[in-house]
């Protein structure tokens, strides 16, 4: 479960975590995915390394 869904990941693109938990949720199974679905870290790519830690913590919640 995701704490706070409301919290901004990408500034950019305002993409927050509840946006990359409900990408997860439709079947995106990499960040790859992820991205292309939310369009997180298309801009500056400073959230990358945020987006992608939360993006494999989500992809082992939802395998276990
Ligand atoms: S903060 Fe995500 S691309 Fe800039």
């Amino acid at each position: 479960m995701i704490m706070n869904r409301k919290k901004v990941i990408c500034s950019c693109k305002h993409v927050t975590k509840g946006d990359i938990a409900d990408a997860v949720d439709r079947g995106a199974g990499s960040f790859k995915e992820v991205k292309k679905l939310t369009k997180v870290s298309k801009s500056c790519g400073k959230c990358k390394k945020k987006a992608k830690k939360l993006t494999k913590k989500l992809l082992k919640e939802r395998v276990s």
